[in-house]
This record gives C-alpha cells, sequence and structure tokens, in this order.
C-alpha cells in the first residue's frame, strides 16, 4: 500500500463529498440526502442521492456509487492513490506515505515532467534568440499566451536537460523510460531539441507529455512525447484541463494545438483537441463526461473532412449530439479568427449544420443530380446516412426535409431506409451481445468475489443494514455459508456480528479498506439502499421472504449436484420441503 490507513482516514476526514460533488452536479438537500442530477447517465429528473453524513453517493437509476474516492476514481479517470493525492492537495495536505514505500520522488515521471516543463518554459524566458521571438509574435503568442500555456522552448543543445537531470541525481533509466531522453549507443540524448514545447496536461492539471513545434518550415512539424506509463495519447484531449474549468452549452474540436490557443485566447475556452491522431472512443467518453455537444471544426482541406467523417459515428455512439462547422474563407480556425475575427466565428458556430446534414451536403458534392443514375446513387447513400440514426423520430424529420429538398417520394426513401435500419440494428445488436459477453468474462475473471447473484444479497445485507430487527426473523435459514468467499460474505459476518453483540452496526471498514470501484459500489449500495418500497412492511415482508428463499433454493441447487451421500441427500430434501412451506412473517410484533 502506497499511503498509511490513517493517513487515508485523515485525507476523507477533512474532505467533504457533498463539496466534491457539487462541482459536478447541483445538489439540493431533501431530509438526510442531498439529491441532483447523475453524473454518470444521463437522466432530467434527479435519482443520485449524496448522504454527508455517511460520506458515500448511489444512484438509483444506474447504480453507481461510492465514496468520495471512487467518485474520484470514476469521474477523473484516477487511480487510488492519484485520488488520495487530489484529496490531500485540495485541503492542504502535505502526502504521508505508509512505511517502507516511500515513493522516490527521483522515480516519479509527473515529477520529472513537471520540471522539465518548468525547464522549457524558462529557457523560453530567458532566451534571447531573435528568431523564437520574432516566430512567437508572428504567431501571436504573446506573453500572457505563453503563461496561461506553459509553452517553452527546448534549445539547440543535444543533451541539456538529460544533463539538468542528472546533475541532480537523477538515473539514467528513469530518464530514458519518461521519453524525454533517449538511449542512443552508447550516448543519451534529448529527444525535444531546437523546438517550441506546448506542455499537454492532464484534466488535473499535471503534464504528462509535451508537443515540440519547429520554428519554421521542418519535419516533423510537431514531435509528440512517446506514450508512457503516464501518457496514453488516444485518452487524451489538449485544453480539456482549461476547458472543464467552467461549465459550457456545448464544447468544440479541433484539430491540433495552434487551433486550442487560438480558440482560448478569443474567448472559445470550450474548445479541446485530439493530439495529431485520428478521434477515437475513448476521447469520446472523456468528453461525454462534460457536454452533450460537440461541434467538430476540422482544418478546412480534405484530410480535416475525412477526420470529421470519422469522428461523426464515434461521437454519436457517446449520444453527443454532433454538428459540423467549416469554413470555406481560411484553412484552419487559427487563420479564420486572425482574419475575420471573433464574433463572425461565434455567428458562424451559431450556424453549423448537424452531422446529418454536413453529411450529405458533402455526398451532394460527389454527383450531378440532374442524371438520374447519379441521383439514385445519391439518394441510396442519403437513405444510409439516415438510415443509421438510432432514433426514428430524428430519422422522420430528415426524411421529411430531404423529400422537399430532393423532390423525392417519401415512401420509398421510407422503404429504402427501413431496410438499412433494420440491418443496422442487428448489427448493434449483434455488438451489443458481443460486448455483453466480454463484460461478463472481465468482470469475472478479474474479481475476487463472484458477481453472480448481486442483487439478491445486496437486497440482504441492505435490509439488514437498516432494519436489524430483521434478523432475528432469517437467521434459523440464512448463513454465512450461503455466501461465497468474498465482499457479501464479508460484509455479512459484519453485519451480523454486530447485530449479535447488540453493537451499532458499523461497516467503516469496508469503507476503508477495499479501494477497487465495485467494491466501493457495492458497500456504498448498502448504505444507501433505503428503497421506498421497504417503508411499507408489507413489501418489505414479502422482499425478505423472496431473498431468503431464492439464496436458499440455488444453494440447494448447488449441493444437490455435488452430493453423493444418500443420508445427506434425503437431509437436503427434508430442508428443500422446509424452504418450500416457509413463510416469514415480520409483520406482528
Ligand atoms: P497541423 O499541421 O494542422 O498543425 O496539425 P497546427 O496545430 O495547425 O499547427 P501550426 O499552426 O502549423 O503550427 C494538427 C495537429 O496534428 C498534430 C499536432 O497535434 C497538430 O497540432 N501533428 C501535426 C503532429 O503530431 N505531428 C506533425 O508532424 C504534424
Ligand atoms: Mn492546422
Amino acid at each position: 500500500m502506497f499511503f498509511s490507513d490513517d493517513f487515508i482516514q485523515k485525507v476523507r476526514e477533512q474532505n467533504n463529498i457533498v463539496e466534491i460533488i457539487s462541482e459536478h452536479t447541483n445538489l439540493t438537500r431533501k431530509g438526510q440526502s442531498y439529491w441532483g442530477i447523475c453524473p454518470f447517465h444521463n437522466e432530467k429528473t434527479p435519482s443520485f442521492s449524496v448522504r454527508e453524513d455517511k460520506q458515500m453517493y448511489y444512484c438509483f437509476g444506474c447504480g453507481a456509487g461510492g465514496n468520495l474516492i471512487t467518485f474520484l476514481m470514476e469521474k477523473e479517470n484516477l487511480s487510488f492513490p492519484e485520488s488520495i493525492v487530489n484529496l490531500a492537495e485540495r485541503k492542504n495536505i502535505s502526502l504521508e506515505y505508509g512505511e517502507n514505500i516511500k515513493p522516490n520522488k527521483k522515480n516519479d515521471i509527473f515529477e520529472i515532467y513537471k520540471m522539465a516543463a518548468r525547464f522549457y518554459y524558462f529557457t523560453l524566458k530567458q532566451s534571447k534568440n531573435e528568431k523564437i521571438m520574432k516566430y512567437l509574435e508572428d504567431r501571436g503568442l504573446n506573453r500572457e499566451i505563453i503563461k496561461n500555456f506553459g509553452i517553452g522552448y527546448a534549445p539547440p543543445d543535444y543533451n541539456i536537460l538529460y544533463r539538468y537531470f542528472k546533475e541532480q541525481g537523477y538515473e539514467d533509466e528513469i530518464l530514458v523510460k519518461s521519453g524525454l531522453c533517449q538511449q542512443k549507443t552508447t550516448r543519451i540524448y534529448d529527444r525535444f531539441s531546437n523546438r517550441i514545447m506546448f506542455p499537454i496536461f492532464n484534466p488535473l492539471k499535471k503534464v504528462i507529455a509535451f508537443g515540440g513545434r519547429v520554428i519554421g518550415e521542418g519535419q516533423p512539424k510537431y514531435l509528440n512525447s512517446p506514450e508512457t506509463s503516464i501518457f496514453d495519447k488516444s485518452k487524451v484531449l489538449y485544453g480539456l484541463n482549461w476547458a472543464r474549468a467552467n461549465k459550457h452549452d456545448y464544447y468544440i474540436l479541433v484539430e491540433g494545438y495552434m487551433d486550442v490557443i487560438a480558440m482560448h485566447k478569443s474567448g472559445f475556452t470550450q474548445t479541446v483537441a485530439s493530439l495529431g491522431t485520428a478521434f477515437t472512443a475513448s476521447q469520446a467518453k472523456l468528453l461525454k463526461r462534460y457536454t452533450s455537444k460537440v461541434i467538430i471544426f476540422y482544418d478546412n482541406d480534405v484530410a480535416g473532412c475525412n477526420a470529421t467523417l470519422r469522428a461523426i459515428p464515434i461521437l454519436r455512439k457517446e449520444e453527443i449530439e454532433v454538428k459540423v462547422l467549416q469554413l470555406e474563407q481560411a484553412k484552419d480556425p487559427d487563420e479564420f479568427i486572425r482574419k475575420h475575427g471573433t464574433e463572425k466565428l461565434q455567428q458562424q458556430l451559431d450556424e453549423a449544420k448537424t452531422d446529418v446534414w454536413f453529411q450529405i451536403e458533402k455526398l451532394q458534392q460527389k454527383y450531378d443530380l440532374n442524371i438520374p443514375e447519379q441521383k439514385i446513387k445519391f439518394l441510396k447513400f442519403v437513405a444510409q446516412i439516415i438510415g443509421n440514426i438510432s432514433s426514428t423520430i430524428e430519422q422522420a424529420v430528415y426524411i421529411n426535409e430531404i423529400i422537399k429538398i430532393y423532390n423525392i417520394d417519401k415512401n420509398s426513401l421510407e422503404a429504402e431506409i427501413r431496410r438499412i435500419f433494420k440491418n443496422s440494428l442487428e448489427a448493434q445488436a449483434q455488438q451489443n451481445f458481443r460486448d455483453s459477453i466480454e463484460l461478463t468474462n472481465k468482470v469475472y475473471s478479474n474479481n475476487k468475489y463472484k458477481v453472480s447473484k448481486p442483487n439478491i444479497f445486496i437486497e440482504l445485507l441492505a435490509t439488514l443494514y437498516h432494519y436489524r430487527f430483521i434478523y432475528a426473523f432469517i437467521s434459523p435459514y440464512i448463513n454465512k455459508d450461503l455466501f461465497e468467499e468474498g465482499i457479501y460474505k464479508e460484509l455479512f459476518i459484519c453485519i451480523t456480528n454486530n447485530i449479535e453483540n447488540g453493537e451499532e452496526i458499523n461497516i467503516d471498514y469496508f469503507v476503508n479498506c477495499y479501494k477497487d470501484i465495485e467494491s466501493q459500489k457495492i458497500v456504498s449500495k448498502v448504505l444507501m439502499y433505503e428503497d421506498e418500497r421497504y417503508k411499507d412492511i408489507n413489501k418489505l415482508n414479502k422482499m425478505i421472504n423472496d431473498v431468503v428463499k431464492k439464496i436458499n433454493y440455488e444453494d440447494i441447487a448447488k449441493k444437490q449436484k455435488t452430493i453423493n451421500n444418500p443420508l445427506e441427500q434425503i437431509n437436503l430434501l427434508e430442508y428443500k420441503k422446509v424452504i418450500d412451506r416457509l413463510y416469514i412473517d415480520i409483520t406482528n410484533g
């Protein structure tokens, strides 16, 4: 373990879950709980509840749940130790590590990137090189921008950064591992030399990589950091750390560093870029946490257009509403702003086309609609575009416009679309099926506890936790041997021990000691699962009977397969009869 339990406890106690979750959704107090729109799924009415006393959250809609550490793990994509660091930093608590495990700062790649970013930044600040100054000026990179974006300069020396780290006692191995230095035969070189350096930040504003631009012309124009333990470029969006600081109605997706900077400089601070790679599904998932509308604003060239066409379905898969802005009067956002200014750009953004119209219009340019064969081909493709839309309501809206514009028969267009829609639904269903199998395999293969029947066990544990008097009624039929090894069993033992000893039920141990998200989900469900249904004692009674019977029948079925001894078999059958006849009545008394 990285941090001592005492330290984790301290960090937990000094932070407040309501405060942290309020950064992501508005919470309103109702009785003991705070309620809000769930930050983990799309919903209109709040089913997400937070308990300040328990420092836990649970969503009755999607089942997301946990404590403030798992919240950061899920929402900010952090590991457990990163969440602890984040919480400590919020309250200015200095880090304390457990025994024997003090991490060496000189082995910490985050630390190395932070130092390198400072090194490049100050090198630029002190530089008197006129060519560079002129270049920065020409590109509109003034002092303020340089400061805000942390822009730096790697001088034309082959290993100045390497020497800088060596002076401070860093080992070659970690410097090479960081990707900032490279071993070539016997010598070690800096990766970046004579380049303008753009630090790339993660959403928590930690430098995790660089993009280095040649000054003027040269190849490659941008040299990026290699993938490292802290940098996976398919999961990073440049600019997100600044964009997420404020709420925005929509996000703008551009191609590169300079576009992001130009846009932010002009007040479009909701702009982000994927870096020199095609936009990925992971990036779409990341964006979805912050917005449900995106305007794609790529360069005005064939590559930009193709990249737009590829990004559309990826964004749509995350149920993000997509619009596209393609400018005719400039090659990219940077140039457009220089030529036409901010107001013009805002106007263009307001008028951006939906992804569907963008695709149709692009397609139309390839056909001469006065020639019947070409018009047929064109309309077949249009049908395909519409058929791929997952909502039939949305399809209907487009169909009505298309028949007017292209003067075609509604029925035949609809028939064609239905044909395609059905196929794409089938393909989708098959994909969902494959995804679900994959997910199930994953869950089974890497869990220390079985999730075979999570719901009945959670219902049982949660009702015991909230209505301890039930234990007396069910204890003849439920015992720890009915649980498989793992967190359900341990929770059961803990709760029933507390009840048997007449103590207050206390499962803090689980809150503190199970550090994975799945376990915390289970713990939070137990803590938060005060389902309205069970306020009605008759419903609670029915639920208890169902759960007790189900758990026993499953156990009996399992034993029937394994027991060979005839006497044991008879006993088991007798017990089964008991369960068949069982009716627990908690309503009298
Ligand atoms: P662009 O060539 O459009 O760069 O590539 P840009 O951001 O507009 O930069 P300037 O204005 O010419 O300086 C778009 C993005 O593709 C990646 C970079 O992330 C760049 O911002 N790229 C481009 C590379 O990674 N390597 C390259 O050699 C070129
Ligand atoms: Mn560009």
